[in-house]
């Protein structure tokens, strides 16, 4: 008998990928495709997902043709996707009205304004779990809707369709224009701030203050159920799961008890903490989200430290400033020296997010002498991503009650060993790395594979899970102490810069 897979499709911020897993939890094969991103103004990001959907045909096919697999032994597909990334399309040609608006595009700082004028940030926090910020999905809405002519009356009339990345690829895998299913799942739902987090579904006085009419909106589902079949590239197979990546992510490490943390190095980071079922409203600057939802069970929530800038800046320390060829490089280059010689980096590129959320925040490098070389600012970049870190643990430690003992990374960052023995010693807990490093996409095939039957519980997937890496504090606590200062210092001088 031909072995079957589950293939993930992780549709992130820089590109798409495919892999395809077997049922020991192991990557099978790997397919990955690029976009471009548009930067019409500065802090406006844009993606055509029109390009998005091509690259994700091409990136299933792919892999599926490197497995040697024939459709047919895809049994289910799960999607992780880039969240709070918003698009609107035609439901009759599936065209795309203009670009995406990306995560990181602060262009509704405008709206987000208004609307805290009126109650401030947090004002709807208790339902919806978010301060009021240019991070998440609803004001897009509103910038589109507002921005371009006639696009209202289309969503009223329920001609225009309006999601995030997991509802466009799940329309297009199950038919597109004429068949394709509009929907979205709780995690990524819970991104928008138009849902309630109580009842999971979108909440009527939400979309009123946002002006966001119901019409054009996906239906709220389960992570992990079959919302479709798929035509075109894998006909037949199961669309089966979608969850926001940083959700996946936490799938994909298993964390299935509350109490269980990971955390993501990309071009941001993302800490997440499941609370279990019960709903952790945030006083120190985290974000309420749904951790995932298994079909008709219980939604599990999580507390979510999310950092805007990383892995982004040591892209910015070789692009821009061009003071390495690669991002590998900048570990050879911390070693240069021995610390950081007095120099801190704050990538407040455009504004902080948790635990500060100042949008008015500008970035800043402090503590220049002559005696700083290009090794001490490359120090000085990795431990931005460290200090970062330790802010959102801290939050979460003084939310949850929870001290964290441990905490599980993945992501390209990871692979710094500098940065990974940093963040043990200013975290002062060890810091593991699972054998699959993969973890958005295994999160993805895990919650499909739960779906369908391809694994049975969740307990058998925990066993899949292999340490391959640990890193120990070793920082002299004083020291450790004397260095948060100085961070903490450093950050302040970041706010208000924008009058
Ligand atoms: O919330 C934004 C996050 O989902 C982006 O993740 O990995 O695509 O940069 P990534």
């Amino acid at each position: 008998m031909s072995p079957t897979y589950v293939a993930a499709l992780d549709q992130g911020t820089t590109s798409t990928r495919c892999i395809l897993f077997d049922h020991q939890g192991r990557l099978v094969s790997v397919a990955q495709r690029e976009h471009a991103q548009h930067y019409p103004q500065p802090g406006w990001v844009e993606h055509d997902a029109a390009e998005i959907w091509r690259n994700a045909q091409r990136v299933v096919g792919e892999a599926v043709a490197q497995a040697g697999a024939s459709p047919a032994q895809v049994t289910a597909l799960g999607i992780a996707n880039q969240r709070e990334t918003t698009v609107a399309w035609d439901r009759r040609t599936g065209k795309p009205v203009g670009r995406a608006l990306v995560w990181q595009d602060v262009r509704t700082a405008g709206i987000v304004e208004e609307l805290a004028a009126d109650g401030g940030p947090d004002r709807f926090r208790e339902r919806c779990g978010l301060p009021l910020a240019t991070y998440f999905a609803g004001p897009r809405i509103r910038w589109l809707l507002d921005h371009t002519p006639g696009l209202r009356e289309r969503a009223e009339r329920g001609d225009v369709l309006v999601g995030t990345m997991d509802s466009w690829l799940v329309w297009n895998l199950t038919g597109g224009p004429g068949g394709g299913v509009h929907v979205t799942d709780v995690t990524n739902a819970s991104r928008t701030m138009l849902m309630d987090l109580a009842t999971l579904q979108w909440d009527d006085e939400l979309l009123a203050v946002f002006g966001v009419p119901r019409a054009c909106l996906p239906e709220i589902r389960s992570s992990a159920e079959v919302y479709g079949t798929a035509t075109g590239v894998v006909p037949g197979t199961r669309i089966a799961a979608a969850l926001g990546d940083q959700q996946a992510a936490l799938f994909g490490q298993t964390c299935f008890t509350a109490g269980e943390a990971k955390c993501t190095y990309g071009t941001g980071s993302f800490l997440l903490l499941n609370t279990g079922r019960e709903v952790v409203r945030s006083t120190h600057g985290l974000l309420t989200t749904v951790g995932y939802k298994i079909g008709d069970e219980d939604a599990v929530y999580a507390l979510e430290g999310s950092i805007a800038i990383t892995g982004s800046l040591v892209q910015w320390f070789r692009d821009s400033l061009g003071l390495i060829s690669s991002a590998a490089e900048i570990e050879t280059l911390a070693r240069t020296v021995d610390d950081n010689g007095g120099c801190y980096i704050v990538p407040a590129f455009s504004g902080l997010f948790a635990p500060h959320w100042r949008s008015e925040a500008r970035g800043i490098i402090v503590g220049l002498t002559s005696y700083i070389t290009k090794g001490h600012l490359a120090r000085a970049v990795l431990e931005a991503t460290g200090w970062q870190t330790r802010e959102v643990v801290d939050a979460m430690d003084a939310d949850s009650g929870i001290e964290l003992s441990t905490l599980r990374v993945d992501g390209g960052m990871t692979a710094d060993n500098l940065l990974m023995q940093f963040l043990a010693d200013v975290l002062d807990v060890p810091v593991v790395r699972p054998m699959v490093s993969e973890t958005v996409s295994l999160g993805a095939a895990y919650a499909a594979g739960l779906a369908v039957g391809y694994w049975p519980d969740l307990e058998g997937l925990r066993r899949n899970w292999h340490r391959a890496a640990q890193w120990t504090p070793r920082m002299d606590p004083a020291l450790r102490a004397e260095e948060y200062d100085n961070w903490q210092r450093a950050v302040e001088r970041t706010f208000g810069w924008i009058t």
